[in-house]
């Protein structure tokens, strides 16, 4: 017989019942600053765009960061390293080619090695190329998941193997792996099409690992942005704007193919901001969000409705 709850303190009781006392607690709505320990986050590709932002919002909510991007922009890691430490918490930078297994255990060695054990792992760092299916080259289908796919593979593998060895991560405080998804893991734009399955992967790579890393305490997610005004999106606006021109035979300026996609695809009528994503990798990444896993959560505005 199916037992109803008329009440919510009949529920509550029955809960209380089932769930070991301290996992009752910890369950509650206690805040992540009431009962937490000092966490640490490595953020891959955070010298601009989404992965400085969700820098710079990590760093409000405490946790003490390891900035990573390639050498080429050494620079930008510099400076966020230090507008991180400006919001009082301790932070590094770490050089590193996420497409390189070996490069990534090396990141993950010095944040541990500098900042004390993961908590975090957040998969960011990606590329995109605009480019019709039939001229894709085996070169450009290669680098595309070489960053996109095989970084998200190395950050979540190394990730997982270190705090498995720590031993921190625990029912009560599960380590966070999160990853870049896109819109684009639920419906492809045209010319993005490797860019597009690319992303797919993530989505499914994510809903495995979540499945493999339950019973180490270690919830995998990830997020799926719309259209955010960040140099990605510079980048398709030129091309994609190139491709529109050549058919219409006319010249279309920067930025008017991402105020059409604007207009005509999101909800809220304007283009997203990293800001927009951090706030959602920053609920991915906190203890409210301890029971999901295995998620793509969408941040567009309205364009895709799962
Ligand atoms: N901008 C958007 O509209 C949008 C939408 C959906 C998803 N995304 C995803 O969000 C993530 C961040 O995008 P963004 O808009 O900030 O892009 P961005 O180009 O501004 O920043 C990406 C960063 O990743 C770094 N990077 C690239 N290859 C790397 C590698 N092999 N190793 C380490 N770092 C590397 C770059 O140097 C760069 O600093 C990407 O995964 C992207 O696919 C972006």
């Amino acid at each position: 017989m199916v037992a109803r709850f008329t009440s919510r303190a009949a529920w509550q009781a029955v809960a209380s019942a089932t769930i070991p006392r301290s996992l009752a607690q910890t369950r509650g709505f206690a805040s992540t600053l009431q009962r937490e320990e000092k966490r640490t986050a490595i953020i891959t590709g955070a010298s601009r765009g989404i992965g400085k932002s969700i820098a710079l919002r990590l760093a409000r909510d405490g946790y003490d960061l390891c900035i990573n991007d390639v050498e080429a922009n050494k620079q930008g890691i510099d400076d966020v390293v230090s507008q991180v430490k400006s919001a009082g918490v301790n932070a590094i930078g770490a050089v590193g080619d996420v497409s390189d297994l070996s490069q990534v255990e090396a990141v993950i060695q010095k944040s541990v090695k500098k900042l004390g054990p993961l908590n975090t792992m957040i998969a960011n760092a990606g590329i995109a190329q605009v480019k019709p299916l039939l001229d894709l080259t085996t070169e450009d289908f290669e680098r595309m998941f070489r960053i996109n796919v095989f970084g998200v593979q190395n950050c979540y593998s190394a990730a997982a193997r270190q705090i498995i060895s720590q031993g921190n991560a625990t029912a009560e405080a599960p380590c966070k792996m999160i990853a870049a998804a896109s819109i684009v893991a639920f419906k492809p734009f045209a010319l993005l099409s490797h860019y597009s399955a690319s992303k797919w992967a993530v989505r499914g790579l994510t809903q495995a690992y979540a499945m493999e890393m339950a019973e180490h305490h270690i919830t995998v997610n990830s997020y799926a942005p719309g259209i955010v005004g960040t140099a990605m999106w510079d980048l398709i606006d030129e091309e994609l704007g190139k491709k529109r021109g050549n058919d219409l035979g006319q010249v279309i300026k920067k930025g008017e193919t991402i105020k059409k996609y604007t207009d005509e695809l999101i909800a809220l009528g304007r283009v997203s901001v990293p800001e927009d994503v951090a706030k959602l990798v920053s609920f991915l990444a906190s203890h409210d969000s301890d029971y999901v896993t295995g998620q793509c959560q969408v941040v567009d505005g309205g364009i895709i409705f799962t």
